[in-house]
């Protein structure tokens, strides 16, 4: 059985995505929330992962000129509004579950509104490890259930509407980051109206300690529903 959702969905969806409301309501109070997180870090290489039609990404690279911004999608629909939007950024078609990026290769990297559609979680956040520098961080924002049993059914609704997601709560967050080998340092609720006050985005802040080495997991528990957490 398919585990994750169809990039044709992603590809159909991109045409009405940048529609202001849409914008206003969803993303952009968690594009403000990276923006601010990332404010004060020396961070010249970032990775956008889901990066959708690349609104945050093309804000990176307008309020940090001198950095290098990667957006990085597997639906080729979203990709080709964002190469249309700017040249500024790096476009690259991948998968979150395999990133097509060498080791330690950006400062930061950054998930807004994606995660959750990832079907193995804890193989993307272990490559989200894998392709971010000591010292450097990962910032992935996201709806989080209050509860197991909310994320589950939500997740089985989802598995029933034919494009299973899976939104986390945020000790699961912790705890994949944690497995993956970074240290979390904050998690941090984000205000959005009005589906935010039942289910509030949260943004994960978590840093790969200096010196340590990336060491490809084995021991993951079994995928559960197709999801991996
Ligand atoms: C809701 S959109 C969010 C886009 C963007 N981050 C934003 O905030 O506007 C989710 C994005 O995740 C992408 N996506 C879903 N599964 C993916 C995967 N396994 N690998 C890479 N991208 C994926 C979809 O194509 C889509 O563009």
């Amino acid at each position: 059985m398919r585990t994750g959702p169809q990039q044709w969905f992603f590809d159909t969806w991109s045409a009405f995505y940048d529609l202001a409301p849409v914008q206003w309501a969803t993303y952009w109070p968690v594009h403000d929330a990276i923006v601010a997180a990332l404010r004060g870090r020396d961070a010249t290489r970032i990775l956008d992962v889901g990066c959708g039609t690349g609104q945050l990404s093309a804000r990176l690279a307008r309020e940090r000129p001198q950095a290098r911004i990667t957006g990085c999608d597997f639906s080729a629909g979203m990709l080709r509004h964002a190469a249309a939007r700017t040249d500024a950024v790096g476009w690259v078609r991948g998968d979150a579950c395999g990133l097509p990026f060498r080791d330690r290769s950006f400062d930061a990297v950054v998930s807004t509104e994606a995660f959750h559609w990832f079907p193995d979680q804890q193989r993307a956040a272990d490559e989200l490890f894998r392709v971010v520098a000591p010292g450097g961080v990962a910032l992935v924002a996201l709806v989080n259930t209050p509860a197991r049993f909310v994320a589950d059914g939500i997740h089985a609704a989802s598995r029933l509407a034919g494009e299973p997601f899976r939104w986390p709560t945020s000790a699961d967050m912790r705890a994949l980051f944690e497995n993956a080998g970074f240290a979390v340092s904050a998690q941090t609720r984000i205000f959005r109206l009005p589906g935010g006050l039942l289910l509030p985005p949260v943004l994960t802040c978590a840093v790969r300690p200096a010196g340590s080495r990336h060491q490809p997991a084995t021991d993951h528990p079994p995928p559960l529903g197709g999801y991996r957490h």
